[in-house]
């Protein structure tokens, strides 16, 4: 079986063969920028470690692997775009290098190169990638939809808040792990399980994305610290504190949701997370992320192979549980 680093090492090699020579230069060019930038490249490596449970010859799903991480990167375009976001991997986004309709034409791009990968999937198996693909990028854009909807709103209960997460985040994370066992042709019960599997590690992953994005080292995070709270975004912070305030700290929360001026985000920034602090949401952040890693968890057991075999994946979710960016 090929070790974490390993995927990763094959997935780099091929991302940096990845020939842009194609005019315009002013499409192309912010596409060869994001996806020189690197990031984790979890969402390929699940499609490696997922065949490999079943089949050695992971080389196969290369193409559909990068599909998958040229996908992800495409919805980073246009998200940033969407969320304000100056920075992404320590780099300027690419709304700010360039400008906003380079960040949607060029992710446009993105998105058509990704499904040229993804249709290089296994024969045998093409038509179900391609139907996992579908309902898995409709799902995303209903996620993000729901996200900015409840910006808007200050009322977003915690069973709103992880249907919008399941859906803009963990999807794809499940959608990776099942394209690499359907095309290791897994039967229809272990595609299942594992999809249940990246579904809780990517609500973890999520619960996760929101923590750092308030508590993260500004330097190893790579994004701006409190982007979310100057968007009003309703993370697992911002309902908790909503829901668990004093009346006093929640008339406070409200009065700042209400803010939108350039000269005050520190100090939005600053009270926000003040309150967060008092209520000890980090704690509560963390419990959550240990119930659908505890969640995730059955879901590898049920696959129908022995322990020692999903010990990698096993292992890759308590790391994505620790990670720092
Ligand atoms: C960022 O995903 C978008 C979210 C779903 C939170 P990652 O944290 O996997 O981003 P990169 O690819 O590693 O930069
Ligand atoms: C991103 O969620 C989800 C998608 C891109 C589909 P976030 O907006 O929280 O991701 P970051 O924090 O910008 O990476
Ligand atoms: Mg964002
Ligand atoms: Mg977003
Ligand atoms: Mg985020």
């Amino acid at each position: 079986m090929i070790t974490f680093r390993e995927a990763l090492n094959k997935i780099n090699g091929e991302i940096e063969k990845i020939s842009y020579n194609c005019q315009p230069a002013e499409l192309y060019d912010p596409i060869r920028y994001t996806l020189s930038l690197g990031g984790k490249r979890i969402r390929p490596a699940l499609v490696l470690l997922a065949y490999n449970l079943y089949k050695d010859d992971v080389d196969k799903v290369i193409p559909v692997a990068l599909g998958w991480e040229i996908f992800h990167n495409f919805t980073l375009l246009h998200d940033d775009l969407m969320d304000k976001a100056v920075v992404r991997r320590g780099k300027a986004t690419v709304h700010r290098k360039w400008n906003d309709n380079t960040a949607i034409l060029s992710g446009d791009a993105m998105l058509i190169l990704a499904y040229k990968y993804i249709a290089q999937s296994p024969a045998s198996s093409l038509k179900d990638i391609l139907d996992i693909f579908g309902t898995t990028a409709s799902e995303i854009c209903g996620g993000q939809q729901y996200d900015m909807h409840f910006e808007d709103r200050t009322d977003v209960s915690e069973a709103e808040y992880l249907e919008m997460i399941r859906l803009k985040t963990a999807v794809m994370l499940g959608a990776c792990l099942k394209t690499g066992a359907v095309a290791a042709g897994a039967n229809r019960e272990d595609a299942n399980n594992i999809y249940d599997f990246g579904i809780n590690i990517g609500l973890a992953f999520q619960v996760k994305d929101d923590l750092l994005d308030v508590f993260g080292d500004p330097e190893i995070f790579g994004k701006k610290v409190g982007g979310d709270i100057l968007c009003n975004k309703k993370t697992f912070l911002l309902i908790n504190a909503l829901n668990k305030a004093t009346e006093n700290d929640r008339r406070e929360l409200l009065h700042w949701l209400s803010v939108v001026d350039p000269d005050r985000n520190e100090q939005k920034i600053q009270s926000v997370t003040e309150i967060y602090n008092k209520l000890n949401l980090k704690v509560l952040s963390e419990q959550k992320m240990q119930y659908f890693f505890e969640k995730s968890v059955i879901s590898l057991k049920l696959l129908n192979m022995p322990d020692e075999r999903t010990e990698i994946l096993y292992q890759l979710a308590i790391s994505l549980m620790k990670r720092d960016t």
